[in-house]
């Protein structure tokens, strides 16, 4: 998916070697972590290059890691300083739904200038992130985004050997800065996603990591991407699969295929043993490139311990006796334009350019008054989405974790089940189910940042 023509600059020789920064941790008290959005400036090109205007939480991007253990109470403070209203969503974990920071449905926006306080449990331990959901198309491509990270009770894996990757894909302009011009390109919106041209991993592009020879490395991948998917092969650094969105497997395993794909806001959590330098590739395209260098050295023991992972419990779904719900997704370029209906109004599929309205679930674009369902807490719900259009999608469902039952009537690999977004391609049905156990308003979307704007949102109500 990335072509040459898409990377504008291409990586090699571009950057001078750089040792991945390790992210800021924000705290500031035991469980008590202060975010500020604001806009500040960065240089996402090269040393020598101009200083893009991001918006950032505490001045960086990605914004600090936000580290808690497994069922400790959270309160984030979170300052508004940008000049127009957000929210902080936290991406993937199973909380009250007051605190899911969906502007517009879970709260109101916080106002430029204003102060909300985030207070939660994390009851799972995994690999999640935070980022900004009000206009995400706009706030997340600008900056706003950042890692929340689980502790298991008792750490798998010291800090030396745990390292958070949050993988970025910004879409840069002329002299190397953020191309803010084309956001809210109605172009993007119809088609797929806003694509960028210069990847970063945590906020550097190409950094070089260094390891120690044999020891065992666990590597937590994010894809912050507003719509781009990553193709890698874990197999060409011998590492293994650890999880999946957050939720740990039973044991680590070795993919037997090739590429693992990471869609926005997913997450593979990998563990790798290095015995020599290794690159972690993106490999999607015509001509694959690295987006990480390893450096490994020292003569280290080899790691005895098998890794005993403790996979989170989480409700196992009733299928016997679950609901069941079909999601019809339509629209898009490339004559996939449908007639659906946008704020109680009937559209051709055309009126896109003057609402950005161009894509439906149900025939219906974005929010609808009317939940897409409504349940009892505790009911298994099997939704059936059919993607109808001839783009791949992201789709995430807040508040619960799902698991996926079928793709296109093949039975997934119990290995991969759990997730909290997955990716369907143009064609395919796939069937997920879960306990809707977790009252409220909750959104299912697409993350792919430009269709969610463009009317794949849509909200389902746990009674
Ligand atoms: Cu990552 Cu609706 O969110
Ligand atoms: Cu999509």
């Amino acid at each position: 998916m990335i072509s040459r023509r898409n990377v504008l600059f291409g990586f090699a020789g571009a950057v001078a070697a750089v040792q991945l920064p390790t992210l800021a941790l924000a705290k500031v008290d035991d469980g008590y972590f202060e975010l500020t959005a604001g806009p500040s400036k960065r240089k996402l090109y090269r040393p020598d290059g101009a200083e893009s205007d991001l918006w950032t939480y505490n001045g960086s991007a990605p914004g600090p890691e936000i580290r808690i253990k497994k069922g400790e109470r959270v309160q984030v403070k979170f300052i508004n300083n940008l000049e127009e209203p957000t929210s902080v969503h936290w991406h993937g974990i199973r909380i009250e739904n007051a605190m899911d920071g969906v502007s517009g449905l879970t709260q109101e926006p916080v106002q430029p200038g204003d102060s909300f306080v985030y207070d939660f449990v994390a009851p799972d331990a995994g690999t999640y992130w935070y980022h900004a959901h009000n206009k995400s198309w706009n706030q997340v491509a600008r900056g706003l985004y950042g890692p929340l990270i689980i502790d298991d009770v008792e750490p798998l894996f010291d800090a030396a050997h745990d390292l958070t990757l949050m993988i970025d894909d910004w879409r840069l302009a002329g002299e190397g800065t953020l191309d803010v011009a084309s956001l809210g390109s109605l172009m993007d919106w119809s088609h797929g996603g806003r694509l960028g041209n210069w990847l970063t991993v945590n906020g550097e592009p190409v950094p070089k990591i260094r390891l120690n020879r044999n020891e065992n490395y666990r590597l937590r991948l994010v894809n912050a991407a507003n719509a781009r998917v990553f193709e890698i092969d874990p197999n060409s650094f011998n590492a293994r699969v650890l999880g999946y969105d957050g939720q740990l497997l039973a044991e680590p395993r070795t993919l037997n295929y090739a590429p693992l794909m990471i869609g926005p806001a997913q997450r593979v959590d990998l563990l790798v043993t290095p015995e020599n330098d290794f690159t972690l590739d993106e490999i999607s395209g015509d001509d694959p490139f690295s987006i990480i260098e390893f450096k490994v050295s020292g003569d280290g023991m080899p790691s005895a311990n098998p890794i005993k992972l403790f996979p989170n419990s989480l409700p196992e779904p009733d299928l016997q006796n679950a609901k069941k719900f079909t999601l019809d997704m339509a629209g898009g370029a490339m004559g996939g334009f449908v007639e659906m209906v946008y704020n109680g109004k009937k559209l051709e599929g055309e009126a896109f350019r003057t609402t950005g309205q161009a894509w439906a679930f149900n025939g219906v674009a974005n929010l609808a008054e009317n939940p897409f369902f409504d349940v009892a807490a505790g009911e298994t719900v099997i939704v059936e989405t059919i993607n109808n259009t001839g783009w791949v999608h992201a789709m995430h469902v807040h508040g619960h974790h799902f698991k996926i039952l079928n793709r296109s009537g093949v039975e997934v690999d119990e290995d991969e089940m759990w997730r909290d977004t997955f990716l369907i391609g143009p064609e395919q049905t796939t069937q997920i189910a879960f306990v809707a156990d977790n009252k409220g308003k909750w959104l299912l979307h697409c993350h792919m940042l430009e269709h969610a704007a463009a009317g794949m949102n849509t909200w389902f109500n746990v009674a």
